[in-house]
This record gives C-alpha cells, sequence and structure tokens, in this order.
C-alpha cells in the first residue's frame, strides 16, 4: 500500500542557526495524521539537522545531488557523501534545477541510475510550465518527464521512487492548481505508470503534489484519491503551517 508523505523543500534558506531554531519547532510539533514527514535542508546543515532530528519521525532529505561517485566536479555533493551524514532521500529534477542547472531528462536518468545504486530513496520532481498548461499539452510533457528519465528502470526499482508532480506555474506562485487538476493529472501519472509497469507498480508508488501547497488548501488537495502527500516550499519554513499541511489528510 502505497504511503503518505509530505516533504519539506527547504530549498537555499536558513543558515545554521536558523535551520537549528526551525528544527527545534518542527520537533515540538504534534502530528495527528499517519503522513510520513521529511524536510531537505541545504546541504550545509544535513549533518547537523540529522544529528537533531534523530530521535523524531522527521526524516532528513537531500534536495539534489550528482550522478558520480567522486571525482572532479567542483561543488557537487554525491550520493556517498549524503549518505556519510545519514541521508536516505534526495530529492532530484526539482523545475528549479531544470530550468538554473540546465538539468534534462538524460542527466536525471543518470541521477537516478546513481541514486539507486547508492540505495537512496528518489523522490523524483517534474511538472509543465504555463505555456504547456495553455496549449493543454501538460499531458504530454509530464508523460515524456517520466519516460525519459525513469522508463529505462525495472519495477523493483519504484519500490524506493516517490514522484512529485509540481506544475511549475504553482511553484512560489500563490497560483495553486486546482484539486481536480491535480487529481487529474495524477490519476494520468498512474495510468502511464500502469499501463507500463502494471497496477501493482501504479498502486503502491506515492504521488506528491508540489506548487503552492498551503495549510488552507492542503485538506482538499489530499483528499483526492490520486493525491498521496506534497512536496512543500514556502510553508515548510514555519513549522506551524508545515504541521497544518502533515495533518491534513
Ligand atoms: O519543491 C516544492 C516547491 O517547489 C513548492 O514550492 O513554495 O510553491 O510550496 P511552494
Amino acid at each position: 500500500m502505497r504511503k503518505n508523505i509530505v516533504a519539506g523543500n527547504w530549498k537555499m534558506n536558513n543558515d545554521l542557526s536558523q535551520t537549528e531554531s526551525l528544527l527545534a519547532d518542527l520537533k515540538s510539533q504534534t502530528k495527528s495524521s499517519d503522513a510520513e514527514v521529511m524536510v531537505a535542508p541545504a546541504f550545509t546543515n544535513l549533518y547537523q539537522a540529522n544529528e537533531a532530528l534523530k530521535s523524531s519521525s522527521i526524516e532528513v532529505i537531500a534536495q539534489n545531488m550528482h550522478f558520480a561517485e567522486n571525482g572532479a566536479y567542483t561543488g557537487e555533493i554525491s550520493a556517498s557523501m549524503l549518505k556519510s551524514v545519514g541521508v536516505k532521500t534526495v530529492i532530484l529534477g526539482h523545475s528549479e534545477r531544470r530550468e538554473y542547472f540546465n538539468e534534462t531528462d538524460a542527466s536525471l536518468a543518470k541521477k537516478v541510475d546513481a541514486a539507486l545504486t547508492n540505495n537512496l530513496r528518489i523522490i523524483f520532481c517534474f511538472g509543465e510550465v504555463l505555456a504547456d498548461r495553455k496549449s493543454n499539452t501538460q499531458e504530454a510533457i509530464v508523460e515524456s518527464q517520466i519516460s525519459n528519465a525513469l522508463f529505462h528502470l525495472d519495477a523493483d526499482a519504484f519500490k524506493n521512487i516517490v514522484l512529485a508532480y509540481e506544475p511549475v506555474w504553482a511553484i512560489g506562485t500563490g497560483e495553486t492548481a486546482s484539486p481536480e487538476q491535480a487529481q487529474d493529472m495524477h490519476a494520468f501519472i498512474r495510468k502511464t505508470l500502469a499501463d507500463k509497469y502494471g497496477n501493482d507498480v501504479a498502486n503502491n508508488t506515492s504521488i506528491l503534489y508540489g506548487g503552492s501547497c498551503k495549510p488552507g488548501n492542503a485538506k482538499e488537495i489530499f483528499s483526492k484519491p490520486d493525491v498521496d502527500g506534497g512536496l512543500i516550499g514556502g510553508a515548510a519554513l514555519n513549522a506551524d503551517d508545515f504541521f497544518a499541511i502533515v495533518n491534513a489528510f
């Protein structure tokens, strides 16, 4: 049975002191849903975050990684480096990395392979831009992003993959996809998985929604049958808001 998950993507926010303060606030929160809870601080704070959350049910995850095991990649972080500081899950394919750092489906496929080789769980992000939505090509865009980066894998690999649909036009804009838009796309994604791998993979893969998910809209979005939680940006930077979303199931 697939899991409900709420993951906070902190992006490039919070120095060490701010991280320690937010983590303390998060630890003081009460979880009233069965959702798995994750937070993704910056690389520089992963070790301290893992130490701070060791006794809690909140998992510390990474926002990215390089595909190489090691080598001449100045400024990059490898899967084994993430594992060495206690990370077990990594976000890949976020639209901001596709846009600002030229990540492609092909380069992401290499990162996916490296993460799975290192037994890391993946939250794989994808989603259409506004022009795609306006031309009603969002399903074709999403299908190509998923198939180009993931469909070389065998069915068993999906035990370590969480999908995150993030319409780019909803990220950081306050223009949240409607619950119906989210459900329509999540149902399409689940059918795409079923067509490729069968119903077992399709029904056991969590599909998260991301894009201006807030305390005021999370309950309705999460109530949809094919929405299994959220990947949260801005609202993850406030402990009360983040746990209002965690408890929205
Ligand atoms: O990865 C989650 C993020 O892209 C969503 O950001 O601020 O729209 O919740 P936000």
